[in-house]
């Protein structure tokens, strides 16, 4: 049976954090994968989390089946969370595996209630996000969602809801967008909702990174208001960055419906699909979750921490921007990876540019120009600022 198997391509990305691994040199800068890490590169434990630990040891609960729909207190935790004005009469929450499960079951569920609806994606977006629409079977539409210099294109989304057949389904990151760290304004994110309400095209929103672009409150304001504006929406929730929980896999799917359809359908159809692929989701993370969330001084705790990471992100960012400046990077470049917000930047190189980053001054980001600011250290700041305009001054860069 397997003998004919075909080797499967294996995601560009890993093979650049294999050859990251395999270079020894001291002054290497590894920026690929999107993890946050502290001044000694290592990806923080929460302090809330490791108190919400003890809590749940001290407890000593057993561990029965949790369900298909898995912690009923987590996902309402981060419904209330994410979506405080929604009746929980109007949204079925699913406990998934981490925040790409959550993309799955969703396009699963997409695919069973309208096998024709096509998904709009803009491109560049997150890596697994048209592999996972294509793999529940259905049909990518493909658009650019940012100029030339890196910024959001409004123009261009409404353009591509406006052409949507109704029924479609427009996926949308929530804030801090990856790979381009674009982030959309409460006026751009009106503009989209009165486009999706008046051409019946379905929101699909995926919210990885709340709180490490501008504040919890304000990464969170897009989603609720183009769900306040629709009859039906999705959103995906990862629970992977906000807790730095990335391999405990927390993630949640919220299907909203107020439009009268019938809740059961939903979650019964959610459930056939998870009971086909994992049966039931882990308990550990969830828990771990619904512990802080459902915890007044854990929770403020958690919230505290997660803007001092922010605040860390931005003044990364800032001084990062100043440095490009001060070595004479473009300035129109320099001032838009400064507006990007979250843990990535694009820098506007070539792929040939982020080969020469690689080689040259062992910078390792991905070749469309990517790289994952939360994993640089404060003091290499300037060496990245310097390696950077060092490979674009070598050869044109994209803007
Ligand atoms: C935009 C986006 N969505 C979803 C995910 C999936 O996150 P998780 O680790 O929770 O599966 C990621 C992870 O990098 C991401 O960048």
């Amino acid at each position: 049976l397997l003998v004919e198997l075909p080797i499967a391509v294996p995601d560009p990305l890993w093979q650049i954090v294999a050859d990251s691994r395999a270079n020894t040199q001291p002054k290497k800068i590894e920026l690929v994968v999107g993890v946050y890490r502290d001044d000694d590169g290592h990806v923080p434990l929460f302090r809330a989390v490791h108190e919400a630990e003890l809590v749940m040891a001290e407890a000593a609960r057993s561990r029965p089946y949790l369900g298909l729909s898995g912690d009923y207190e987590f996902t309402r935790a981060i419904a209330r969370l994410v979506l405080p004005s929604v009746p929980h009469e109007n949204m079925v929450e699913f406990q998934t595996v981490a925040g790409t499960g959550a993309l799955r079951i969703i396009a699963e569920l997409i695919h069973v209630a309208h096998p024709s609806a096509r998904v709009l994606v803009g491109s560049p977006s997150y890596v697994n996000h048209v592999p996972i629409i294509r793999a529940a079977g259905l049909e990518v539409v493909d658009y650019r969602h940012v100029d030339a210099a890196g910024r959001v294109d409004l123009a261009a989304i409404l353009d591509a809801i406006d052409v949507a057949r109704r029924g479609d389904v427009i996926l949308l990151q929530g804030c801090c967008h990856n790979p381009t760290g674009t982030d959309l304004s409460p006026e751009q994110w009106q503009q989209i909702a009165e486009h999706l309400q008046r051409k019946g095209v379905l929101p699909f929103i995926d919210q990885a990174y709340y709180g490490l672009g501008r504040g919890l409150d304000p990464d969170l304001e897009g989603t609720r208001l183009v769900v306040a504006a629709v009859p039906e929406a999705f959103v995906a929730v990862s629970g992977s960055k906000a807790f730095g929980l990335y391999s405990e896999r927390v993630g949640c799917a919220l299907v909203i419906s107020q439009s009268g359809s019938d809740l059961t359908a939903i979650r019964t159809t959610l459930e056939n699909i998870s009971r086909t692929s994992y049966s039931q989701p882990p308990e550990h993370g969830a828990r771990l979750v619904s512990t802080i969330l459902g915890d007044h001084r854990l929770r403020a705790l958690w919230r505290e921490e997660l803007a001092s990471m922010q605040r860390r992100l931005s003044a990364l960012r800032s001084t990062f921007t100043e440095r490009l400046r001060d070595h004479g990077f473009a300035p129109e470049a320099a001032d838009a990876v400064g507006e990007q917000h979250g843990m990535f930047s694009m820098l506007p190189l070539t792929a040939a540019q982020m080969l020469a980053l690689r080689t040259n001054h062992s910078v390792y980001g991905t070749n469309d120009g990517r790289i994952n600011l939360a994993g640089l250290p404060v003091g290499r700041i300037d060496d990245l600022a310097t390696a950077v305009v060092a490979v674009s001054t070598r050869s044109p860069t994209k803007v």
